[in-house]
């Protein structure tokens, strides 16, 4: 499968006869809203969790060094706490060029803080695109990040918006604090000159 699934997502026209939909973020989606919405909230989706196992052709990393990015892994019991926005499918054709580095549209449920619910869409980019890098420990994961960089700029900032924004959401995500902590670790060692 090829990585840019910009034509797949197109073909799927998910959510695209709505006349206003939610759409959840669980990454560079709830600290970077480059496009129109109607409203902002917390949310989450129940049996799926954060990981940092996307690689990233176009955004924070090149084709030949990818950079690290997260998608959605199936995991049952597991809450992921990310920003729903309501928006009308016009931000479809920006949205799928965004995530065309194997995200596929998907339909989830997801909960608010008030206790209701809806329908909505996320991105996913699942084990079976080309750009996927899979499970790492995360210490390996943090230096990988350390070094990656593409035309979004460095693949650490990704990381440290994505931990700053979920603080700011008051999400408690023990996978990305982790490798943020690893990174963080990374930068005092470098700092005091004690080797890689
Ligand atoms: C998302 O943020 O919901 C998808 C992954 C990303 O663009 O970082």
């Amino acid at each position: 499968m090829s990585t840019d699934t910009t034509a797949i997502n197109r073909e799927m026209r998910l959510f695209e006869r709505e006349s206003q939909l939610w759409l959840f973020g669980y990454g560079s989606l709830i600290y970077k809203a480059d496009f129109a919405y109607l409203e902002r909230r917390r949310a989450q989706v129940e049996g799926w969790t954060r990981r940092f196992w996307q690689g990233s052709h176009d955004h924070r990393g090149t084709p030949e060094a990818p950079g690290r990015v997260v998608t959605l892994i199936e995991m049952p019991g597991a809450v992921c706490v990310g920003a729903a926005y309501r928006i009308t499918p016009e931000v479809f054709a920006h949205l799928d060029h965004r995530e065309k580095n194997g995200y596929l549209r998907r339909r989830v449920t997801l909960g608010f803080a008030d206790g209701t619910g809806a329908e909505g869409l996320v991105y996913i980019a699942d084990p079976a695109n080309a750009a996927y890098l899979g499970p790492a420990p995360e210490a390996a994961i943090a230096r990988h990040i350390a070094t990656a960089a593409g035309p979004s700029g460095p693949n650490r900032d990704y990381l440290l918006r994505l931990a700053e924004a979920l603080r700011t959401l008051g999400a408690d995500d023990p996978h990305v604090f982790a490798i943020e902590r690893e990174l963080l670790a990374l930068d005092a060692g470098a700092a005091h000159g004690t080797p890689a």
